[in-house]
């Protein structure tokens, strides 16, 4: 595995996942789940999403991946990222400037999400730190190059990814979501929440 992966392990305890599915519903209701259509091809995502922050990321057919910072099917601007998810960012992050993107995926039943590299960002000094929540799903981490090796971790609950330093720009992925694992959310399904910084790191900040 490549310098500076981090997986922490039921980081969140059960009572703070339940705070934090509170948040994503109010930031949902707000700013709702839409799905993604693929550059070009304009295949739609199996997976949902929506952000919070100054940006969000998205997808479709005609403009490609990037960041705005308004809703693609509302036009309002993102919610703020919640201060605990901040808070959690400043724990691990071990980088000095904010994240600016919160990406909200939700993965119903067959849901999927395939190897990719997080590539859209400026500043890929910063990490990306994502938390997991319901359902257990099976991740793929693997090196700089596609076909490089990969390992499988079953993410859980509450659990926290950390990619950082070499492995900022590893692919990975989502081969499939573990269905009636967790009775965190109300639906069956797994909500995964990724932080990122996107622009470069102003010296005043
Ligand atoms: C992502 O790579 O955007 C999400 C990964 C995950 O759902 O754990
Ligand atoms: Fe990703």
């Amino acid at each position: 595995m490549l310098d500076g992966f981090k997986y922490l392990s039921r980081y969140f305890p059960d009572s703070e996942q339940v705070a934090l599915v509170n948040l994503v519903n109010g930031i949902l209701a707000e700013s709702p789940l839409y799905r993604p259509t693929m550059p070009r091809s304009g295949k739609p995502f199996s997976v949902q999403m929506t952000n919070c922050g100054a940006l969000g990321w998205l997808s479709d057919k005609a403009g490609g991946y990037r960041y705005q910072s308004t809703h693609p099917e509302t036009g309002r601007p993102w919610p703020k990222i919640p201060d605990k998810l901040l808070a959690l960012w400043e724990d691990v992050a071990d980088w000095p400037g904010n994240p600016e993107a919160c990406l909200i995926n939700y993965y119903a039943v067959g849901a999927k999400l395939g190897s990719h590299v997080d590539g859209d960002e400026v500043e890929t000094r910063a990490p990306v730190v994502s938390v997991s929540l319901g359902d257990d799903a099976v991740f793929h981490v693997g090196g700089l190059k596609r076909g490089d090796p990969k390992t499988r971790i079953v993410l859980k609950s509450g659990d926290v990814l950390i990619l950082g330093g070499e492995s900022r720009l590893a692919y990975h992925g989502i081969d499939k979501v573990n269905e009636g694992t967790s009775e965190l959310l109300q639906n069956t399904g797994r909500i995964n929440l990724t932080l990122r910084r996107v622009t470069a790191l102003d010296k005043k900040e």
